[in-house]
């Protein structure tokens, strides 16, 4: 098989890759991908001499470029995206850009060269903000009520890909899943940000009371699903991919990176809360077990650990990031 894998220089899409090549080696992948700042070719250093996998350095809002990339492949797997939440809200104009136009210029370029299918990845942040306490959960009949300018245009996104299956018979799919963690992490995210910030001595921010929750997923386990879903879903669907059966709050989950780093709470900074900040998030992922057989490898307290592990020895591939990202982290975390 031939894969266009959009974005997989970037934290989910080279894990994707990763995962692919160990486990389909036969297969070919070419990895599409803007290099933005979430971008890092590092991350894929091991496969440069892999004769199954190529690099293409390009925009998907180029339709010159996605045109040429796409031909003669049979499935697309599309991560390529703006995908932080305050970075949306400082700028939101790159995230409609990126996130909606450029689906739809990869959209048409799939149709034309008769993909196979086109699978889009998107999130549970389309559905908008489950009440705390309650027992409710995201499936694949949640309507649609994005709140953020990100998970707006991942939205947007996600509406372009089903009305080109509608109108012009485009076989897709469509996974939405919730938050991963893992390794390869942009260190702007909660997970990576807590724990490089500890590994440097600094303390973690936690946003409002810290008592908003997620649904967290270990980035393998969420490969396997898209395997899964590439490999045994039909075309034409959607599935909702969770991490977790329990309600975790963010601040548990900080408190549980300190213990397993021997800190203390001291390290906790409570910050100002992230503007429109979605209160809690939980994700349904019964269709992917009892249709696919899909479900999670690892508890997330392994899955922490082994981030954690990964974190303490790569040092040299996150500490360029956070110099790089300064900019970034003194116009969101004002107050610090
Ligand atoms: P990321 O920000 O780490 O990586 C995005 C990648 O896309 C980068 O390599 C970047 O260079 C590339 N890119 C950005 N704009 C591009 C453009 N115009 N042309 C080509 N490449 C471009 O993102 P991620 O966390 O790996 O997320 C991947 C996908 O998964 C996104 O679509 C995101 O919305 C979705 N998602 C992420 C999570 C999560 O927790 N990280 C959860 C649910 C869904
Ligand atoms: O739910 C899936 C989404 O998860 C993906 O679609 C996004 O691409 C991905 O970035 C992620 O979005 P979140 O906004 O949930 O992730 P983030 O790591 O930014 O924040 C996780 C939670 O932690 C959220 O409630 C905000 C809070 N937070 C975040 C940061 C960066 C803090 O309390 N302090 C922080 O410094």
């Amino acid at each position: 098989m031939k894969l266009l894998v959009t974005g997989g220089a970037g934290f989910i899409g080279s894990n994707f890759i990763h995962f692919w090549v160990k486990n389909h080696p036969e297969d070919q992948v070419v990895n599409f991908d803007k290099l933005t700042y979430a971008g890092n070719k590092e991350s894929l250093k091991d496969l440069e001499s892999n004769p199954n996998y190529r690099f293409v350095h390009a925009d998907i809002t180029d339709p010159t470029a996605v045109a040429s990339a796409m031909a003669g492949h049979d499935i697309v797997v599309h991560f390529a995206a703006e995908s932080h939440v305050d970075r949306s809200i400082l700028g939101p104009g790159v995230f409609l850009q990126t996130n909606v136009i450029g689906t739809q210029v990869l959209l048409d370029a799939a149709l034309k060269a008769q993909v196979k299918r086109f699978h889009h990845i998107s999130t549970d942040e389309v559905f908008g903000s489950l009440e705390l306490g309650s027992s409710e959960k995201f499936d694949e009949h949640t309507p649609y009520d994005p709140r953020s300018p990100y998970s707006a245009s991942k939205a947007g996104s996600d509406h372009i890909v089903r009305a080109y299956g509608e109108t012009y018979g485009l076989p897709y799919s469509i996974t939405n899943c919730s938050n991963n963690y893992g390794e390869f992490h942009f260190p702007e995210k909660l997970f990576p940000l807590a724990i490089t910030n500890l590994i440097e001595g600094k303390k973690v921010p936690v946003y409002g009371d810290g008592l908003n929750v997620r649904d967290w997923l270990y980035v393998q386990d969420h490969c396997s699903a898209i395997e899964a879903v590439l490999l045994k879903g039909k075309a034409g669907e959607t599935y909702t991919i969770g991490g977790l059966k329990e309600d975790v709050s963010n601040v548990e989950v900080v408190k549980k990176i300190l213990q397993l780093m021997g800190h203390s709470e001291d390290m906790i900074e409570y910050v100002k809360d992230r503007p429109g900040h979605d209160r809690r998030y939980a994700v349904d992922w019964t269709k992917m077990n009892e249709e696919l057989g899909w479900s999670p490898s690892v508890t997330l307290e392994e899955g922490l650990q082994r981030t954690i592990d990964w974190y303490k020895n790569n040092e040299a591939w996150w500490k360029p990031l956070k110099e790089k990202a300064q900019g970034f982290f003194q116009q969101n975390y004002k107050s610090l």
